[in-house]
């Protein structure tokens, strides 16, 4: 599983025959420049999704419910997945927490719309969460992440994603549970793995931070930057566009023209 947040990231990520793509509420931050994903709204995401969707054409896409737009109520979050799934065009919808949002995760899935559920680190509580930690490293913590993941399994989920959980807790609740675990930042053990596209092509500036789960597959932004930076040489050098990036007319037609435009410039006094 991998995410996607536009047609072209979408594209490439079914060509290269991911099975599930999420056009996760990380784009907030890695597409849209916001500072974290709270900001996020509804309508944003389902922009993102019907861009993903013309460009993901054999995988099953998932989209992420943001921040405001399940948490009031079960019929709230029955709305929101269904306009996910109506105007974004997406096949699921993916929201977090994990006991507390069962009612949320029944009623969506009792009206046909498969979720899945997100536990351990949930990014859009980071403010209650005190950041972006690891979860369930403590006996007590464990155990609220097993749980969780039982009660979302409970209520319907067809799968859940462990983030940021020790490997060995990932490994008991991934044998633990009927339904499939994906992992990010939580060891071999899980049933998938996903990751945030950009963060695993490489595709940000030097010196950003990235938790230690984020692999880099890909230098992206080097070879972005070294692209753009020879389209400019070659511009300013003139050296491009050649010959062959320009389109030829007939001497004598372009000879023609020459002499129309002089025969006018004379009628009109205009230079
Ligand atoms: O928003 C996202 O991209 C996610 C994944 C990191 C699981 O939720």
């Amino acid at each position: 599983m991998l995410t996607a947040h536009d047609f072209p990231s979408a594209h490439a990520a079914d060509q290269a025959g991911m099975d599930v793509i999420l056009v996760g509420d990380s784009l907030a931050m890695v597409a849209l420049g916001m500072e974290d994903t709270s900001e996020i709204i509804l309508e944003e995401m389902i922009l993102h999704s019907r861009s993903v969707m013309r460009g993901a054409k054999a995988a099953f896409v998932v989209a992420d419910l943001p921040m405001g737009s399940y948490e009031v109520s079960p019929e709230q979050a029955l709305q929101s997945a269904i306009r996910l799934v109506k105007e974004g065009r997406v096949h699921a919808v993916k929201l977090e927490g994990g006991l507390e949002m069962a009612p949320q995760i029944a009623k969506i899935t009792g009206a046909g719309v498969p979720v899945l559920a997100h536990v351990g680190l949930t990014p859009q509580r980071q403010n209650a969460l005190g950041g972006f930690r690891v979860q369930g490293k403590s006996t007590a913590g464990a155990l609220k992440v097993l749980q969780d993941a039982r009660a979302v399994q409970e209520a319907g989920a067809f799968g859940v994603v462990l983030e940021a959980v020790p490997a060995e807790v990932a490994a008991l609740v991934t044998e633990k549970l009927r339904i499939p675990t994906i992992g990010i930042g939580a060891g071999p053990s899980c049933s998938g793995q996903v990751l945030v596209q950009v963060d695993m092509l490489g595709y940000y500036p030097p010196g950003r931070f990235l938790p230690k789960f984020a692999k880099r597959f890909g230098d992206v932004w080097g070879e972005a930057t070294r692209a753009i930076e020879a389209y400019k040489s070659e511009v300013k050098g003139g050296s491009y566009p050649s010959p062959e990036h320009t389109y030829p007319m007939p001497k004598d037609d372009f000879a023609e023209f020459e002499e129309v435009v002089d025969e006018l410039e004379k009628v009109s006094g205009i230079p």
